[in-house]
């Protein structure tokens, strides 16, 4: 990386390790959780408010801006940044994982995917080289490689040519991006649940050369322990001075397994998301408030948790507005789950700067109940 972005560690325990990203828009501890703003918001929330969380960076999606409002509309109204009123850095992901998840009537060739916008029906093209323009558009700090992610289960052929295609793919993502000092660009190593696959991945990226490295392709029904068994190898074949970013994960324990294995940073649409449907995440497990044993229950979600949902409001409360339909049973929810996973990254932060992350992670699970509580 050059001077105006870098990645220091300052500590490691077993695997784990914390540090910091140094970007010219503010600095990233890591490991980061990174909340997710899709459509240029973090839903129920005001960027102030996810800033207060201890959020230090967003994820945005090249797939969802450039069907609405469009990159280039962003880019006339300055940037990503200044349109949604975030401040710090922000990473975008390329869009291609989302065209396979969301898009209709899809086409995939060497040269990119076309396909039809979930929205209006629309046609459009993205490549490796359109990706680069429209994160260039936005204004993104972190821009992703243009990948492709097999969903599993798929055969070893299957997965072979997908990640030979995303390697080929990082070669023309690094060659559209060019120089750009501040800004990074990341590959995504793919291949599977298969050794040898993520191996040659890794080397491939390696050889073209990149500011920090995802591992992809996992989260995508595999289940935890084969997560956990893909990642017992899969981030130390990435270069040990480069961030690591395992993409679309996840539940408070697979984080907790994930950075134990070296990971630095994560995303996960779960905070926010499974706060609009009433799913509260605490030390002590999860509570589903639409549940009618809290309609009287006159305690907060967490008494220890200091956000303002735990702060100022029962579960009686919480419990009313979320069968009522009320906008601020989205809004609370939202903010003590993010606030809860940021609480957790500070916990795994300060625990490998001090050398006890075997007894925060014995502690985190010692905690918890299983069902809801
Ligand atoms: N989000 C979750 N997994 C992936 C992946 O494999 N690639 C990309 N681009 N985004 C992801
Ligand atoms: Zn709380």
């Amino acid at each position: 990386m050059g001077d105006l972005f870098e990645f220091h560690v300052t500590a490691t325990d077993g695997a784990a390790r914390t540090g910091a990203i140094s970007t010219p828009r503010g600095q990233i501890r890591t490991p980061a959780f990174m909340p997710v703003g899709t459509a240029a918001t973090v839903k129920a929330m005001l960027p102030e408010s996810v800033a207060a969380t201890g959020a230090d960076i967003l994820l945005g999606n090249t797939y969802h801006l450039m069907l609405r409002p469009t990159a280039e509309r962003i880019a006339r109204l300055g940037g990503l940044h200044a349109f949604m009123n975030w401040t710090g850095p922000i990473l975008t992901d390329s869009g291609g994982f989302q065209v396979m998840s969301l898009a209709d009537l899809r086409k995939l060739t060497e040269e990119g995917v076309t396909f039809r916008s979930h929205v209006d029906g629309s046609k459009h093209v993205l490549s490796p080289e359109r990706s680069m323009e429209i994160q260039k558009l936005l204004g993104s700090d972190i821009v992703m490689c243009f990948d492709e992610c097999p969903a599993l289960p798929a055969t070893r052929d299957r997965i072979a040519e997908s990640m030979r295609l995303s390697m080929r793919w990082a070669d023309r993502s690094k060659t559209a991006f060019g120089d750009r000092p501040g800004h990074a660009l990341f590959g995504i190593q793919q291949g599977g649940l298969e050794r040898d696959f993520r191996e040659e991945s890794a080397d491939a990226l390696k050889a073209i050369g990149f500011d920090g490295y995802a591992v992809g392709g996992l989260a995508v029904g595999e289940g935890q322990e084969a997560m956990f068994a893909c990642l017992d190898y899969a981030p130390a074949m990435l270069p040990q001075d480069k961030p690591r970013y395992l993409m679309g994960v996840g539940k408070p324990d697979d984080i907790v397994g994930a950075v134990k294995r070296g990971i630095d940073m994560m995303d996960c649409v779960l905070p926010s998301r499974s706060g609009r449907t009433g799913q509260a995440w605490t030390r002590m497990g999860q509570i589903n408030i639409k549940n009618a044993r809290h309609a009287d229950d006159p305690r907060p979600l967490d008494a220890d948790c200091s956000c303002p949902a735990c702060r100022s409001y029962s579960r009686a409360y919480l419990h009313h507005v979320f069968r009522a339909g009320e906008m601020i049973s989205g809004m609370l929810l939202t903010w003590h789950n993010l606030h809860y996973y940021q609480e957790l990254m500070a916990g795994m932060r300060a625990a490998i700067a001090e050398g006890r992350f075997a007894g925060f992670e014995a502690d985190f699970h010692a905690r918890r109940a299983d069902g809801d509580i």
